[in-house]
């Protein structure tokens, strides 16, 4: 539903979510910046993540690798010679596209027959590295792209994704060093640092969490698909011959932790693998059903021994593994879980958004919430005292002293309270707590629950100890 895609990605902008980057020189293309509400749900989501791999799992521990890497990392990788799309420029409208995108949104306005099979014919072409037969097959089809009259194309040629840049003065031997496209090479090559000096035993797994890089030439569908942005990965090294049961392992286990925040499971479904990226002999998404349409949110890979084997031969270092269970040197095997966070961000909003029509009696009322789990809230108290006079103000801040190192809270005092509330329903905030006259009398404030829209006379210091239990839950 583009409709509400749109509704959604206007409300990230209006409540501080998230913004265009460099908005006043109108925006560069698939870069993104979080404001103060985004950049909060995106790191307790982040918390989240790292807490579960790491606090939650004794033999997994977590590392924060440097973004530059020697260069030699990516010819290892297999990164500077697979890591490209093909594509394919639109000399009249100057308009890049890439092949399969272009070909696969061209086969859906055809039967099903004639869409599947000229899939099928892309994909041999693919294989085969045939780009002018995929440039005729895009010419024979007629393919437009929006361009009227015939279409003028350039060859076929594949794009490396990954950026690049120098590294050093100018007057120094300048390298040329990349942007690093996916965490997961950090962690690869700190293996036996962090193996040696945490004197870990497999099975057990690095984790880490940051930026990454794609110069992807389709850049829409707003955070969906960005050329900056944020990995959460975790490689777990196991004995080879292990690898089919721990990747069924971590395949369930990635899927609970999505269920563990409360998200119904008909949202989810896996998605296997047919082709495979060139390090994995096995692989599955986890897709979520966003708004415009089931999409992948997380890899699961089964990545065999095809890195530190390769980092081992370029760097002519021993990358190997003494099991003394087994008595026996080997490299580690190695399965793999990937998820974007901003990826996972967009997920948390699409699946909190909703539009409730609270007319009554005639009377037309509406309002937008977002009903994140309480955990992930960006703010999860607000705090009101019902008039700016008669003391309230100071109850109010009596009560944000005491809980506010605990989580986040809000403190406001202008305006009237049913727009107050309305304001953090459509940032996400679980509780609203009001302090007015009977607070001065009895010691109690009214809560407000954000789903329900109930209301109930608590203690003020019983306040403190809900909203945890509703964090930790
Ligand atoms: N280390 C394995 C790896 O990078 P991937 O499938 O290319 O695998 C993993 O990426 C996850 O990273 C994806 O499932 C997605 O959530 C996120 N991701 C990849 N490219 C992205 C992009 N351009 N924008 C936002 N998230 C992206």
């Amino acid at each position: 539903d583009q409709n509400k895609f749109q509704a959604i990605i206007s409300h990230c902008k209006e409540y501080g979510f998230v913004f265009q980057s460099s908005e006043i020189y109108d925006g560069l293309s698939a870069v993104y910046d979080y404001g103060q509400n985004g950049a909060q749900l995106k790191k307790n989501i982040r918390d989240y993540w790292w807490k579960s791999m790491t606090q939650m799992h004794e033999n997994i521990v977590g590392i924060d690798a440097a973004i530059f890497m020697h260069p030699t990392t990516w010819k290892a990788s297999g990164h500077v010679d697979n890591f490209s799309d093909p594509m394919i420029d639109n000399k009249d409208s100057k308009k890049r596209y890439r092949v399969d995108h272009l070909i696969e949104g061209h086969a859906e306005t055809l039967s099903k027959e004639a869409g599947d099979a000229l899939i099928e014919q892309m994909d041999n072409l693919l294989k085969d590295n045939d780009f002018a037969g995929l440039k005729k097959l895009i010419e024979d089809n007629k393919i437009k792209c929006s361009v009227s009259g015939t279409v003028n194309w350039t060859d076929v040629r594949q794009f490396n994704l990954m950026f690049s840049t120098q590294l050093g003065s100018v007057t120094d031997e300048a390298s040329e060093i990349y942007l690093r496209p996916e965490t997961a090479q950090g962690i690869f090559v700190n293996f036996l640092n962090v193996q040696k000096t945490g004197r870990m035993k497999i099975p057990f797994g690095i984790a880490q969490v940051g930026k990454a890089f794609r110069n992807e030439i389709v850049a829409r569908q707003f955070i969906f698909r960005m050329r900056e942005f944020e990995q959460m990965e975790m490689q777990f090294f196991i004995r080879p011959g292990t690898q089919k049961e721990w990747y069924a392992y971590w395949k369930e286990e990635r899927l609970k932790w999505h269920l563990s925040l409360g998200t119904s499971p008909e949202k989810y479904r896996y998605h296997d693998h047919v082709k495979l990226a060139h390090y994995a002999d096995a692989a599955v998404d986890i897709e979520f059903d966003f708004p415009i349409g089931f999409k992948e949110v997380e890899g699961i890979h089964s990545r065999t021994d095809f890195d530190l084997k390769s980092h081992q031969e370029y760097s002519k270092k021993k990358i190997q593994y003494f099991d003394t269970e087994t008595n026996q040197n080997y490299i580690p095997y190695v399965i793999e879980t990937s998820i974007g966070l901003d990826r996972m961000f967009l997920l948390t909003v699409c699946n909190a958004y909703a539009e409730e029509d609270l007319s009554k009696d005639g009377k037309e009322d509406s309002r937008v919430v977002m009903r994140f789990p309480a955990k992930l809230a960006p703010v999860q108290l607000a705090i009101f005292p019902l008039t700016k006079k008669d003391g309230l103000p100071e109850l109010a801040k009596e009560l944000m002293d005491k809980c506010k190192s605990s989580f986040y809270c809000f403190y406001e005092e202008k305006d009237a309270i049913g727009k107050r509330y309305r304001r953090q329903d459509a940032i996400g905030t679980p509780f609203c707590v009001t302090i007015d006259h009977q607070t001065k009398e009895d010691n109690t404030v009214t809560i407000r629950y954000r789903d329900s829209m109930e209301q109930e006379r608590v203690p003020m210091d019983k306040v403190k100890e809900i909203v945890l239990n509703k964090i930790n839950e």
